[in-house]
């Protein structure tokens, strides 16, 4: 997808917008009204939609199923009638501020095509921070019990399961629907080392110890008003209480008891949370609490071991 992240942003809020509105705040005309007759002419009205350039060329791209190039040196080509539809359907729902991932249904995360859908979370490129962290923590060849709470699409805990054949991965999240993707991605990708728990992040895990537990919980605050450009994606998984963490202090309150021990808990947070968490972590008694930092060079993860 062609967009920019603000730094300033928690990564959960990397969607780009793409809405336009008219002064009054009133719903803009239908830019694609006559509907376009020319790739030329719909990647105009795109732009008169509010579309980004690129994000325009890549939906024409994908619904005609032709390069960049292409669109490049044929503008004057007529739309051919059998894509017409799907393609203003696109423009459309794009300029609406609807991710392109679940235009296309799909996103790659650690080199692993997941299936989206609106019960889930966009993986970000940033959580790919809390999945080399796991996998420096989980030897090669050796059997291990990790559990990925909030799994969403299954983007953690997959990549963990894809890279450790060895581990064996509980996925848990409270939204069925979310559950059922992240599963199908499991069977998609023949990942027989996960299993699929709903319930509120350890309630399934009742008695089950791990040397392991990841997640990526909702962090944003409550009002934050970077809300306003995810309203496709599942409000539950972005939000957590006015200060954006109440779901990660039930996560380090709960952790001790499900830890074997020199167990590790991982958990992502947004990127002007780390001190907080490093200190929920060391009140709760981790030992060796640390930071790492995302591509973008955002505090992104805080993670300890359990004694
Ligand atoms: C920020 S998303 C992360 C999704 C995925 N792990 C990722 O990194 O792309 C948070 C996930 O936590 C789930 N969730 C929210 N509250 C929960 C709870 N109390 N118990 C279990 N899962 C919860 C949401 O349904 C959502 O899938």
């Amino acid at each position: 997808m062609a967009s920019e992240r603000n730094n300033a942003e928690p990564s959960h809020a990397n969607a780009t917008p793409a809405m336009s509105t008219t002064a009054g705040g009133a719903p803009p005309a239908d830019s694609f009204n006559p509907a376009p007759r020319t790739v030329a002419e719909a990647l105009q009205q795109a732009r008169a939609a509010g579309l980004d350039r690129l994000d325009a060329q890549l939906i024409v791209c994908t619904v005609l199923g032709v390069s960049r190039a292409w669109v490049l040196a044929h503008g004057s080509d007529p739309l051919p009638a059998e894509h017409l539809a799907r393609l203003l359907d696109w423009l459309r729902r794009r300029a609406s501020g609807e991710p392109f991932a679940y235009l296309q249904g799909e996103k790659e995360f650690f080199g692993l095509l997941l299936r989206v859908t609106p019960d889930t979370l966009v993986p970000r490129p940033d959580t790919e921070t809390l999945v080399h962290w796991a996998l420096n923590l989980l030897p090669e060849g050796q059997p291990s019990r990790v559990a990925d709470l909030g799994t969403g699409s299954g983007a953690i805990a997959l990549a963990i399961a894809q890279q450790r054949p060895q581990a064996q991965v509980t996925a848990v999240d409270f939204s069925a629907g979310a559950l059922a993707v992240a599963l199908d991605n499991a069977r998609r990708h023949a990942l027989t080392n996960v299993r699929g728990l709903q319930g509120s992040w350890f309630a399934p895990l009742a008695g089950e110890r791990f040397e392991l537990i990841v997640s990526n919980p909702p962090y944003i605050a409550e009002g934050d008003h970077h809300l306003a450009a995810l309203r496709h994606e599942p409000l539950t998984a972005l939000t957590s209480g006015p200060d954006g963490l109440d779901d990660l202090r039930q996560i380090v309150r709960h952790a001790p008891a499900h830890l074997a021990p020199g167990g590790w808990l991982l958990l992502e947070h947004g990127h002007d949370q780390a001190a907080e968490v490093q200190q929920l972590l060391q009140a709760a008694g981790f030992t060796e609490v640390s930071t790492r930092f995302d591509l973008g060079g955002n505090p992104r993860c805080t993670g300890g071991k359990w004694h």
